[in-house]
Order: C-alpha cells, then sequence, then structure tokens
C-alpha cells in the first residue's frame, strides 16, 4: 500500500514484534533504531544516520512496549521536524495512550496540521481490557484509508458484530472504564516494584506507561532466551524475552503486571528464588 520491496522502515525499538513482521510481509527492510538516552528514550542523533534514500516511513510507538517509556513532547516534535524534513511518513502507534501514570501523554499528530503524512493506530484492547474482542481504530490520509478498507475487507471482511456492539458501550463509557482500569494497573505496577525490591542481579527503570516492566539481566550472564526458558522450566513463571523486541535486547526480559496482585507476589517470588540460584 505504501512500501515496496526494497523500500526500509525505520522502527523506533525496542519493538513489539510483529512491527517488524508486517514490514517484512511487505517486502520491505525493517531497520530498527535501538540506541537511547536515559529512560529509553530514542537517540535522534542515531535515527538520522539510518535515513537513506530507500527510507519510506518511521515507526513510533509511545508509550512504548515493552519498556513503559512516554515520548515527552520535544521529543515527538523533533520526530515530526526529521521526518518532514526527509519526506518519510510516521506511523504512531498509541494502543497504550489511556495508560499513563506520571507523565502527560502527547500524540506526534499534535505536530501535523492534517494527516497527510501521518498514520495513527490504535485499539480497545489495552483501554478497554477488550483484547480478545479485536476491535482497533486507524486515523490516516484517505488515500491511504482507502487502500487499507480494500485490504481489509479482503483478508478480514469487518468486525463482528458482537464486538462493534462491545465497543460502542465502551466508547460511550470511554472514562468511566478507561480510568478505573488504569488505577488498577498502577496499583499492580506497585505490588511489582514493591516486590521486586532488593532483587538481585537485576536492574529496571520504572515504567511511566503500560503494563510492563523491562529488566536488565545481563548481570545473570544468561541470554534472554536461556533466562526465560530456565525460569518457565524450574518456577513455572512465564515472561518474554527481550530478544522479540530486537537483537539489541537480549540482555533483557519483560514481565507483564496484568495478573492479581497476589499472582505478581507469588511470580516476583519465584523470580527471586531463580535468581539467587543463578547467584549461588
Ligand atoms: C505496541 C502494540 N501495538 C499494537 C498491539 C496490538 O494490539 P491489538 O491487536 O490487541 O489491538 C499491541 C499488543 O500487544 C502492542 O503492544
Amino acid at each position: 500500500m505504501l512500501l515496496n520491496p526494497g523500500d526500509e522502515v525505520i522502527i523506533i525499538g525496542p519493538t513489539w514484534a510483529q512491527c517488524p513482521n508486517n514490514v517484512l510481509l511487505c517486502g520491505a527492510k525493517p531497520v530498527i533504531a535501538d540506541r537511547f538516552t536515559e529512560g529509553f528514550l530514542p537517540d535522534l542523533d542515531y535515527l538520522r544516520t539510518l535515513i537513506n534514500d530507500r527510507t519510506k516511513l518511521i515507526v513510533v510507538n509511545s508509550p512504548n512496549n515493552p519498556t513503559g517509556a512516554v515520548y515527552p513532547y520535544e521529543i515527538l516534535r523533533q520526530i515530526a521536524s526529521i521526518a518532514d524534513e526527509k519526506g518519510l511518513y510516521v506511523f504512531s502507534d498509541e494502543v497504550y495512550s489511556t495508560l499513563v501514570y506520571d507523565k502527560p501523554f502527547h500524540s506526534i499528530s499534535e505536530f501535523y496540521p492534517s494527516a497527510e503524512n501521518l498514520v495513527v493506530f490504535n485499539s480497545f484492547s489495552k483501554a478497554f481490557c477488550m483484547t480478545g474482542w479485536r476491535v482497533g481504530y486507524v486515523v490516516g490520509p484517505s488515500h491511504f484509508i482507502k487502500r487499507l478498507v480494500k485490504m481489509q475487507e479482503n483478508v478480514a471482511v469487518c468486525v463482528s458484530s458482537i464486538s462493534q456492539w462491545a465497543a460502542i458501550e465502551a466508547i460511550r463509557g470511554a472514562s468511566a472504564y478507561t480510568e478505573p482500569i488504569r488505577e488498577q494497573f498502577r496499583a499492580r505496577r506497585t505490588t511489582l516494584l514493591d516486590s521486586l525490591e532488593g532483587s538481585p542481579l537485576i536492574k529496571y527503570t520504572v515504567p511511566d506507561a503500560t503494563f510492563y516492566l523491562f529488566v536488565d539481566i545481563s548481570a545473570t550472564g544468561l541470554d534472554s532466551r536461556s533466562f526465560c526458558s530456565a525460569l518457565l522450566e524450574n518456577e513455572h513463571v512465564a515472561i518474554t524475552p527481550g530478544l522479540s523486541f530486537g537483537d539489541a535486547f537480549d540482555g533483557y526480559i519483560r514481565l507483564a503486571f496484568t495478573l492479581e496482585d497476589d499472582v505478581i507476589r507469588e511470580g516476583v517470588r519465584r523470580i527471586q528464588h531463580f535468581l539467587t540460584t543463578l547467584n549461588a
């Protein structure tokens, strides 16, 4: 629709795995911008070095899965300005925009007077805890949306009517649903951070948004897949290896604080037990 074989897409990482996979499905090449400043904010000088004649678009995901980073206004402004200067599209994945705890959320759309070179993606999955209902939406230039609809009609036809009615109810209630959901995740974040305190061999930055904690496990000496497999086999705790979010993140794991407080505490107790066996 936008990409041809040989085109390049810069994805500001770490990135949720389906994103580069979809670029590959288009026959294009995903290029992960995987250098950061403090708090997993993108290194924009490095981002500039990745742009070449084949680059078509930049993908931004703030709030970010897996780091929980929320990109500040100024960073988004600079990304929009780089894209404008180089004539690139921006795809902005904002599915966690209602799950922000400590910082204001800004959409990169604030820097676009019209949607001409911008496509924004959002979903009911996270904001309304409706993951299984499979409803999302896209805002973008009409020439792009027309082609997207053509593809959607031929691949998935439409969202089921049951899900559409559920989504209407969600939108009508909007903040009456999203605020309690956000507060519940905020409390679970506290439970996770309190439980993890003092754990050996791991480091992390408090996530400002989402329901994920991206944890640096490099001091364990294990790569992320070995860590996750051993944790699953020995302690029956399932977490995600950092490698799933880009090759540069093999020294990380992603924890999700989506379950009840007791389950989070028990999961952390087992992770800590696992870490002490590595320490021994
Ligand atoms: C960053 C990001 N974008 C998009 C999605 C897709 O969400 P869904 O397909 O449930 O709407 C996810 C799901 O985890 C995600 O983490």
